[in-house]
């Protein structure tokens, strides 16, 4: 690594004199790469360029936060002429309400939204506002699912040694940081996902005293796991039996899976949803949305949700030109996010099946896919994954990919995603790429 990719080792040496392990998120640094990081320079299209020289076919594509691939002229020149109009006013804009009504006629289950900047922000909206709404305590989240870093949800988002975990039927809730006040999460449940047994008994014992029923709605922090088929369906039902609100976190399926994400995708009609990743085209954009009844619990005097930057007109602009662009001709640019995703997820399938040396596999829904090395023929949940993946495995693939020129994030908790630039050609070599590296690894 040092002596091939020169300026990112210096970089990286200079960035641990005056940054926490050398960058501003574990997941860019040595803790995802176990190794020196490749520092990027630039983006445009479906390439990321180092500060090296060396070219990548990105499919990580910021976490899933850029639809449109890097630098798409709808953004760019949308932006570059707002930018010269001001930055940022933190007033009210004619753009937030344009953007707003685009959001509203889209989105099935949203009446009303409210802007925030992050994933992490919007999710602790909506569990406060699901407190106040409903005067219940109690949250119920799943194994493995990640909701942001704030204290009452960050509960077994990272995988563990099996041992760890306890019984499916009451598992043992496992703080993901130092510093978390276990008042701040007593009243979170945490069951196993994809198991119609655990959520009817939850729901029978606490339904009655739950805020909300948060999931993701296609399980994207442990690779990518899809729910069953019902599953959200009676998770949904239950919600209304018992008055708990059903919370769909859409941070990252929505503007990805479909135009509105995995509540289309699988017929749901949440009461409160989140987005944000793909949202803002590349900026930072995040949004609460639900039922007039729903968010009229936001307004002022009641729950409260506040900041400075929310709303950011270059961001504003940045998701009108990403929505624009990707609903234009009857929404056919979530139909080209499908089909490319759906058409690497069965190329690297293929190339699994014929795979002697390895044991591996690759799950897909529409524009997002992972690829476990398991001896299982299917990962269902949380537990499957804790037991049956071989992480550093997937790092050892992902690193040898880098130097072929693909890049996936290298930590096989996470996933890959195609964009609406992404090309048949594209896929074609990084096919060849994974093939290359399944026989060179040992
Ligand atoms: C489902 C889900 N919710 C919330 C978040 C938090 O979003 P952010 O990283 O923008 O704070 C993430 C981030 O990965 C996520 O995957």
């Amino acid at each position: 690594m040092s002596t091939a990719n020169p300026n990112s080792q210096a970089l990286f040496e200079r960035g641990l004199e005056v940054l926490v392990e050398g960058v501003s998120s574990a997941s860019r640094g040595p803790a995802a790469f176990g190794t020196t990081p490749r520092y990027m320079s630039h983006g445009q299209g479906t390439r990321l360029f180092d500060v090296d020289g060396k070219e990548y076919i990105d499919w990580m594509m910021a976490f899933g936060a850029l639809p449109l691939g890097h630098a798409h002229p709808a953004v760019v020149e949308t932006v570059t002429r707002e930018v010269a109009r001001g930055t940022h006013f933190a007033t009210a804009l004619e753009v937030e309400v344009e953007v707003a009504e685009i959001l509203c006629g889209l989105l099935d289950p949203v009446d009303k939204v409210r802007f925030a900047n992050t994933g992490t922000e919007a999710c602790m909206a909506a569990f406060r506002l699901a407190r106040g709404l409903t005067g219940r305590r109690k949250i119920i989240k799943f194994e493995g699912h990640y909701h942001g870093w704030s204290d009452a949800v960050l509960l077994n988002t990272n995988p563990q040694a099996p041992t760890a975990l306890g019984h499916r039927n009451a598992p043992v809730r496992i703080p993901d940081s130092s510093g978390i006040l276990e008042e701040a999460w007593l009243d979170t449940l945490v069951v196993p996902w994809n198991d119609f047994q655990a959520l009817e008994r939850v729901m029978e014992n606490h339904g009655r005293e739950a805020a909300c029923v948060v999931t993701e709605g296609v399980m994207a922090n442990m690779g990518v796991i899809p729910p069953k088929a019902g599953y959200l369906n009676r998770m949904q039902e239950l919600c209304r039996e018992t008055g708990a609100l059903f919370y769909l976190d859409e941070t990252v399926t929505g503007f990805r899976l479909a135009p509105g994400g995995a509540a289309e995708l699988y017929g749901l009609t949440p009461d409160i949803v989140t987005y944000g990743k793909a949202l803002g085209g590349g900026f930072p954009m995040a949004a609460i949305g639900g039922r007039d009844e729903i968010m009229e619990g936001l307004e002022w005097g009641k729950v409260l949700h506040f900041g400075t930057h929310n709303a950011g007109r270059l961001a504003l602009h940045a998701t009108k030109a990403m929505l624009q662009t990707m609903l234009a001709n009857d929404k056919a640019g979530f139909d080209r996010l499908a089909e490319l995703g759906q058409k690497m997820t069965a190329e690297i399938q293929a190339i699994a099946a014929g795979c002697n040396r390895h044991g591996l596999i690759c799950q897909g829904v529409n524009s997002m896919f992972q690829i476990f090395f398991t001896d299982l023929e299917e990962v269902a949940d949380y537990r499957d994954f804790c037991g049956h993946v071989d992480r550093l495995k997937f790092r050892d693939f992902a690193l040898r990919l880098f130097d072929k020129g693909i890049y996936m994030n290298p930590s096989a908790t996470l996933h890959s995603l195609s964009s609406i630039v992404h090309s048949e050609d594209e896929i074609a070599i990084t096919a060849q790429a994974i093939a290359e590296v399944l026989e060179e690894m040992p």
